[in-house]
């Protein structure tokens, strides 16, 4: 659990409530926790979702790990606790996003449980829906595909701690929802994904 490091901070209660937000948007937030190896479909994924949501009339988002690196998380690596780090700043951005009422889309590895347990805690804290979904593409299928061509820097030792090879993946234990995208499309997963949606009332 990371500290308040400030003191002398109070919490200021907006007039404008979720409720209120929602009834102008027409939509209730969510939060969507895809999680698994590199190559095993995340981002793809949510990007096919998010499309698919968008032409449907509902304000969708994607936060996505490689992206983020690039700004919000530029400043982090590959440590255990530069992870723990990316996924709290993460869970606490798709927290606000979903707060908001959009239906926020997350795609990084999120290789430890109490990482993802502890923005599931967030969510359920804050009485928002948290969906965890896990990638469980076999690590035979990511290095096959290797779209950046990382496990075969991996392999040959130019990329230390990468997950799956010299780094732990520890899979979820209940998630909501596992999909194994090898011989699954990304259209063929997000109706899979839509249906669960609609049947727990996330999207109407
Ligand atoms: S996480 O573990 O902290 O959740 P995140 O999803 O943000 O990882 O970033 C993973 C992406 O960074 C991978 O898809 C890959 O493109 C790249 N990457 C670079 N180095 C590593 C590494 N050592 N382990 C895993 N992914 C890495």
């Amino acid at each position: 659990m990371t500290e308040i490091k400030a003191t002398n901070i109070t919490w200021h209660e907006g007039h404008v409530g979720r409720e209120e937000r929602a009834a102008l948007l027409k939509q209730k937030g969510a939060t969507l926790w895809f999680t698994g190896l590199s190559g095993s479909g995340k981002s793809t994924l949510a990007f096919t979702l998010e499309h698919a949501l968008v032409q449907s009339g509902r304000l969708a988002y994607v936060l996505d790990g490689d992206n983020i690196r690039h700004g919000l998380n530029k400043n982090l690596g590959f440590s255990a606790e530069d992870r723990e780090e990316n996924i709290r700043r993460i869970g606490e951005v798709a927290k606000l996003f979903a707060d908001c009422n959009v239906i926020t889309m997350t795609s990084f590895i999120s290789p430890y449980r109490k990482d993802r347990d502890a923005v599931r805690a967030l969510h359920e804290a804050a009485q928002l829906p948290f969906i965890e979904i896990y990638l469980a593409t076999p690590i035979e299928t990511c290095e096959q595909r290797d779209p950046k061509g990382l496990y075969k820097k991996a392999r040959a030792g130019e990329i230390k701690n990468f997950t799956g090879i010299d780094d732990p993946y520890e899979i979820p234990l209940k998630p909501e929802l596992t999909i194994d995208t090898t011989n699954t499309t990304p259209q063929q997963a997000t109706v899979q994904i839509l249906e669960f949606l609609e049947k727990h009332k996330i999207i109407y």
